[in-house]
């Protein structure tokens, strides 16, 4: 159900839930400091208690509300990619909701970069929990189409069009002098480096660390491999029933097989990103038997794409 911004406004102050967009992916929003509003977000979602929820925020001044510290380097981070695909973890206020927090110290802030999601937080005058807006486990939604279609029509839409980021934000925790990764996102590693220089907890081999990030995640329905060559995923096509391939890249010659469509991916990381999600939803929608996916170019404007094609296709 598609709802205006004056009625978004006055669904999300009276305690309840409305899909908005960001430019990252939509999210499923309420009123931050209402519990009874967040807990129909995890109900909606099927989200387990212990998977936190990151808070949108109009204004950097709204963090010391939240955050019982706001340290040197944190305030550089979010000087540095606010309002953007950042995503700020630090030491919570005791006064923030268990809820909110699925029982962390912490909190997680962002301040989204997309008109709509700024007017909505100014015109309201509220902080805005909002996970994606998809059910646990499933692929996030990029368009208003993608929320009803994963959520059901009673779902009240606020449609600010196809976010052009495409993927999750990326995720931060800052302690002290200190950060460390949570989440890959199109905000690069080596783009935080060059604000917050290298992090002394160097231990991002284990990645995620941002609790109830599953590995089974971001997940179409359709059963999903990933192909390191795009010889394998061709020998593997041709024996499968149905199959849906997406490929990197137009390169002139694309394969055909009758059995199955091929879908192409932009070879530059940041439209890939973009239409990443997309794709994969009309992939999804085909009810083939296998969707096949090559995976992208080892190279670090790519890393958060692999990361979430490699969740996709976890068994
Ligand atoms: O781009 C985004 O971040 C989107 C848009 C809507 O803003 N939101 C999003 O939310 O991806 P969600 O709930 O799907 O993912 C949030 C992630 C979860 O993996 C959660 O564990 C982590 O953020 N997170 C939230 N609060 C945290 C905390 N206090 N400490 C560590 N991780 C946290
Ligand atoms: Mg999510």
């Amino acid at each position: 159900m598609q709802v205006n911004l004056a009625q978004a406004v006055a669904l999300l102050k009276s305690g309840g839930v409305v899909a908005i967009p960001t430019e990252t992916v939509y999210g499923l929003a309420a009123d931050a400091s209402n519990e009874a509003a967040l807990l129909q977000v995890y109900a909606i979602k099927q989200r387990p208690a212990d998977n936190p929820l990151i808070v949108h925020i109009a204004d950097a001044d709204q963090v010391s509300h939240w955050a019982a510290e706001f340290p040197a380097l944190a305030k550089k981070l979010a000087q540095a990619f606010w309002p953007g695909p950042f995503t700020l973890v630090l030491p919570a206020k005791e006064h923030v909701s268990r809820i909110v927090r699925g029982n962390q110290p912490t909190i997680a802030l962002r301040i989204p970069n997309h008109p709509v999601a700024l007017q909505l937080l100014k015109q309201s005058g509220l902080a805005l929990a909002a996970p994606s807006a998809n059910k646990f486990t499933q692929l996030s939604p990029t368009t208003a189409a993608h929320v009803t279609a994963g959520l059901g029509d009673a779902i009240a839409v606020l449609d600010g069009g196809a976010c052009k980021v495409g993927i999750e934000s990326t995720i931060v925790s800052v302690e002290d002098s200190d950060w460390r990764m949570l989440r890959l996102g199109m905000i690069s590693e080596a783009a935080i480096e060059a604000v917050a220089g290298k992090p002394a907890i160097k231990n991002q081999q284990n990645l995620p660390k941002a609790p109830g990030q599953h590995v089974l995640h971001y997940s179409p329905r359709t059963p999903m491999k990933l192909f390191a060559a795009r010889k394998d995923l061709m020998d593997f096509a041709k024996t499968s029933q149905s199959c849906a391939a997406l490929l990197i890249g137009e390169n002139g010659n694309n394969p055909k097989l009758p059995h199955c469509s091929f879908v192409y991916l932009p070879k530059e990381a940041a439209q890939a990103a973009e239409q990443l999600y997309s794709m994969l939803h009309t992939m999804d929608a085909l009810n083939v038997e296998w969707l096949l996916i090559e995976a992208p170019p080892d190279a670090p404007e790519w890393v958060a794409i692999l990361d979430r094609l490699d969740r996709a296709a976890y068994q």
